[in-house]
């Protein structure tokens, strides 16, 4: 194997140097230092500035066809003026998701060292598929899967594999459970109301009929009501469907309310009905003691889809799913055409291409196993504990405000809340209005980021608190914007 790395390769500089010249598609290795120097250096600077400059950045459609849209040139032009245009003009028209004021969505905040994994995965030109073709980045993924195992509690014997993120989890783990069902027809699958759009795409692709997808209600706290669940699945039942799936929540987008993980895997394990959780922004909770408190049952579950793109601080794409055990993956997956035959080196070198929908698959791993071999756990439970940590004081600077209404336990990093002035009789019409004008007030008029969800059928405005650079400042300063341009909304009411 060694005589291979060795006389046969020249270097490209060697190559280049003896020719005179590139081929078409290459370029001279001073010219890729160069490039990739500035390229560092045009990074570096945007997160250096990050925090003075403002959360949002975006542009009308129009004005962006205009500056962008036109033919792919014949001939190409200067690589590194291509470099600074779309350093310039196209990479920060985007909402900065790693700003510390980023509150809106899921926010997410990469570490460097995730960041260099992805270019060197790219110039390594990894491809994860399997083991003949990247037995190195194969078993570091096993690596990295084993951490998420040991982290969740899962036994010796589970696994999986990592995915472009909670959708792609999603889908493969309903995958797995519907063949575990023996892909029975009038199959149903349940989540509760709030449970993410994407388990019910997921849902849909894996053949479930919409009419079939039943969304449980919830309890006041937003978590998945028990017994609605037990009805829905009886009379499912009693009608002649087939349940194979429920999809729990740990960690809602729009509350981060955890559903009763223990209580739905026992009823889940006694009805035979595989259980997903939907852990894909809350799942990296588990590293920390208060987070394992709050996902207690979590490691019963059949299988567990967590994104490190979300709360382990990685770049796009780093999602994760680990079902109990690894066989039902791979039995779901699994396809062996001769034209793949030689990469079958037995279950002692899997194909983590067996495990789910992708055959070329990006080097996820490197990402996750750098940021932590360089920052150490510590650092990392430390950075998702402050997350916790800063919703809960919002949590509490809003029940304490007089102009502002928690309208759900905080949980996790999310803080759901209206502008409602104590005793100011306001309908809920005038409530969602003044709260719209707040939204809108923030998103033009202030650096911070915050988006809005509905509740019960109030509008919330919500805040969720992932990153590990924000402070408290940043979170105060948020609020006390918000409820000044509440005031300012609501003196306006009182004047028309
Ligand atoms: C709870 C939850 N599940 C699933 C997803 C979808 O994950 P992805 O965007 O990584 O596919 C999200 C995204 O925000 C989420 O918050």
């Amino acid at each position: 194997m060694t005589g291979k790395t060795g006389s046969k390769t020249e270097t490209r500089s060697a190559s280049a140097k003896r020719s005179g010249s590139c081929g078409d598609l290459q370029m001279a290795p001073e010219l890729m230092m160069e490039l990739a120097c500035k390229a560092a250096e045009l990074v570096v600077e945007r997160i250096n500035r990050l925090h003075g400059e403002d959360a949002w950045e975006g542009e009308f459609r129009q004005e962006l066809e205009d500056r962008l849209m036109g033919d792919p040139p014949e001939a190409g032009r200067p690589a590194m003026e291509v470099l600074e245009q779309a350093a310039r003009e196209i990479l920060p028209v985007s909402l900065r998701l790693d700003h510390p004021r980023s509150f809106a969505f899921i926010p997410t905040s990469p570490t460097w060292p995730g960041v260099l994994a992805d270019f060197m995965t790219s110039g390594f030109n990894v491809n994860a598929c399997t083991w003949l073709v990247a037995s190195g980045p194969s078993q570091l993924e096993l690596v990295v899967i084993d951490w998420f195992r040991r982290w969740l509690g899962y036994p010796e014997g589970a696994g999986g594999l990592l995915t472009s993120g909670g959708s792609a989890a999603s889908i493969n783990a309903l995958v797995a459970a519907r063949e575990q069902a023996g892909n029975p027809e009038q199959a149903t699958v349940y989540m509760s109301d709030q449970g993410h759009s994407v388990n019910i795409r997921a849902a849909r692709i894996i053949g479930i009929r919409p009419k079939h997808i039943r969304m449980v209600p919830c309890d006041g706290h937003f978590r998945l009501d028990m017994e609605a669940l037990v009805r829905a699945v009886a009379e499912d039942r009693a009608q002649g469907l087939n349940p194979i799936a429920v999809c729990a929540n740990a960690g809602t987008s729009s509350t981060g309310a955890v559903d009763p993980l223990e209580k739905m895997a026992e009823f889940c394990e006694a009805e035979g009905i595989w259980l997903h959780v939907d852990a894909a922004y809350g799942g990296f909770a588990i590293v920390t003691d208060q987070g394992r408190k709050l996902l207690r049952g979590i490691e019963h579950a059949d299988s567990v889809g967590l994104d490190a793109h979300k709360w382990f601080f990685q770049p796009y794409e780093a999602g994760g799913l680990l079902v109990k055990d690894v066989r039902t993956l791979e039995r779901a997956f699994a396809v062996r055409p001769d034209v793949l035959q030689d990469t079958i080196w037995g279950a002692d070198h899997p194909n983590l291409s067996d495990r789910g929908l992708q055959l070329s698959r990006s080097f996820r791993a490197l990402k996750i196993w750098m940021s932590v071999q360089t920052f150490g756990m510590a650092a990392f439970r430390r950075a998702v504990s402050k997350g916790m940590e800063l919703a809960a004081r919002a949590g509490e600077y809003v029940s304490e405000h007089p102009m502002l209404e928690l309208l759900s336990p905080v949980s996790l990093g999310i803080v759901c809340f209206r502008v409602n002035p104590a005793d100011s009789g306001l309908g809920e019409d005038t409530l969602e209005n003044t709260n719209r004008a707040v939204l809108t007030h923030i998103f033009w008029d202030n650096r911070a980021l915050i988006s809005s969800t509905t509740l019960g059928g109030k509008f919330s405005l919500r805040m969720c608190i992932l990153n590990h650079a924000t402070t408290w400042d940043d979170v105060k300063e948020t609020l006390e914007a918000i409820a000044g341009f509440g005031e300012e909304a609501v003196s306006n009411l009182a004047h028309t």
